[in-house]
């Protein structure tokens, strides 16, 4: 005999096809051990209004521990009879209490209240495993930063030759975004820390539970919802989750575009390590950069996971609608896929080997010193209008002699602008470049070092969460 939870104002069963689109079990299954632990909560709030003696709540506890070792073991799974995850445990906890106690649990609580706290819970214990996993990465860039403390390489814009940069410096600069990326999970987190529980279908509870002690009981630090009809009927807690998960697949996808350019044969800055690249089963030379290739196109499916949620969201009516079975298909799927992703990617980029010399040979050509020249000049009293021209100049004629900006003679510099003495040699090295940017935030060692050590002193911070 299947539980079902409802069936009284029902003559027959529901048709196949009706109860195969409606189950839920094979992704819903993972709420499993916080729906028991929604649970043991319900029954002490439901003693505690006189609902259940000490005796029924003792021995509805017992019988809620040995369901929940079983779902542990998997001597307990969901049937094709069981609609959801709630169905099914209450079918569990039947089987080990009797129908007379076992039939009391539900009582002031509803699968809308309940789903939507479950589903809070996974997801908050999720995204601390997720926030694990990029701190990872960033520590994996900023090792290679601290590894290659003088490496330079030719900063870009528009994948253009802009201004020689340090490598940590570059490094750095996408551990910035990741870390915006825990900080936004740790805000999204303390939004998430309220509890529906009690809301029941919608209105509430006129059984004289406390959903304030359910809340502290399941980790909601910020206590109950203040709105039954907001508890049961709002999902902005997922679909900001999914935008925060889609923002760290995006700012992962633009490393991962930089390691498979960087590591082409045109560009030849790095090396992968073996144990983080994939062969070709036809062409035995090939060492192909997938990692990163699954990273960018895992970001696509992030972004869509995003988007489908946000759809299925638009103009659902107040309160709860089935509509928000759909919810949590797309939020596992993206936090699933970063489990998979988020070790991967931090033992690829913690094992790259960057081959310096050629990036050093890199970073002063195509003329990246001719900012040096200009901002030389401004300090020298001229107008920065002019010293971008002088400069332009020099770029000019050393592109028609086909030598870089340090090999222009003195008459050459001088032939530009009067102002441009030999003196300005000093700014025309990539090290003398890089060390005059020292603003903060700037290239130049002594910031690059102190940003590293603050990046390291977040990803400490960040861990204690
Ligand atoms: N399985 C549903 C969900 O994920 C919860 C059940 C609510 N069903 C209902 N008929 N009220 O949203």
């Amino acid at each position: 005999e299947p539980t079902k939870l409802w069936g009284g104002r029902f003559a027959s069963g529901p048709a196949e096809a009706m109860a195969a689109l409606s189950l839920s079990t094979h992704f819903d299954w993972r709420l499993a051990p916080y729906d028991i632990a929604g649970s043991r909560a319900h029954a002490r709030v439901l003693h505690q209004a006189g609902l259940l003696t000490a005796d029924e709540l003792d021995r509805m506890h017992r019988g809620l521990d040995v369901l929940a070792a079983d779902v542990e073991s998997g001597a307990f799974q969901p049937v094709v009879e069981d609609e959801d995850v709630h169905t099914a445990l209450e079918r569990g906890l039947l089987e080990r209490v009797g129908t007379d106690l076992g039939g009391k649990l539900r009582a002031g609580r509803s699968r809308n209240d309940q789903v939507a706290t479950l589903f809070r819970m996974w997801l908050r214990d999720a995204t601390r495993r997720v926030a694990a996993g990029v701190l990872d990465v960033v520590d994996a860039l900023a090792g290679q930063a601290q590894a290659h403390p003088d490496a330079v390489l030719p900063g870009r814009t528009h994948l253009q030759h802009a201004q020689p940069v340090l490598l940590g410096h570059h490094l750095l600069a996408h551990c910035q975004a990741l870390l915006r990326d825990v900080s936004r999970l740790r805000d999204w987190d303390a939004r998430t820390a309220f509890s529906p529980y009690g809301s029941g279908a919608l209105a509430g509870s006129s059984l004289g539970l406390d959903p304030q002690a359910v809340a502290a009981e399941l980790g909601f630090d910020g206590g109950a919802v203040d709105n039954s009809i907001d508890g049961t009927a709002s999902r902005d807690f997922a679909a900001e989750s999914a935008f925060c998960l889609a923002m760290l697949a995006v700012n992962l996808s633009r490393v991962a575009e930089e390691v498979i350019i960087w590591n082409t044969a045109e560009f030849r800055y790095v090396t992968l390590d073996d144990a983080w690249a994939t062969g070709s089963s036809i062409m035995p030379q090939k060492k192909n950069p997938d990692v990163a290739e699954l990273a960018r196109g895992k970001s696509g499916r992030l972004i869509g996971n995003l988007t489908g949620l946000l759809a299925t969201l638009k103009a659902q009516p107040l309160a709860y609608n089935r509509d928000l079975q759909e919810d949590k298909e797309p939020v596992f799927d993206s936090v699933e896929q970063l489990d998979l992703l988020l070790p991967a990617m931090a033992g690829m980029l913690g094992t790259l080997t960057f081959h310096t010399e050629r990036l050093a040979e890199l970073a002063p050509a195509g003329f990246t010193l001719a900012t040096d020249i200009a901002e030389w000049l401004v300090r020298q009293g001229v107008p920065f209008r002019v010293a971008h021209e002088a400069s332009g100049e020099c770029v000019r004629t050393a592109e028609a002699r086909d030598v870089g900006l340090n090999d222009l003679t003195d008459e050459e510099l001088a032939a530009a602008h009067p102002a441009l003495t030999p003196a300005v040699r000093e700014v025309l090295t990539v090290p003398g470049s890089i060390a005059s940017r020292d603003s903060h935030g700037g290239t130049a060692p002594d910031r690059v070092n102190e940003q590293r050590d603050r990046v390291f002193e977040a990803i400490r911070e960040h861990r204690a969460w």
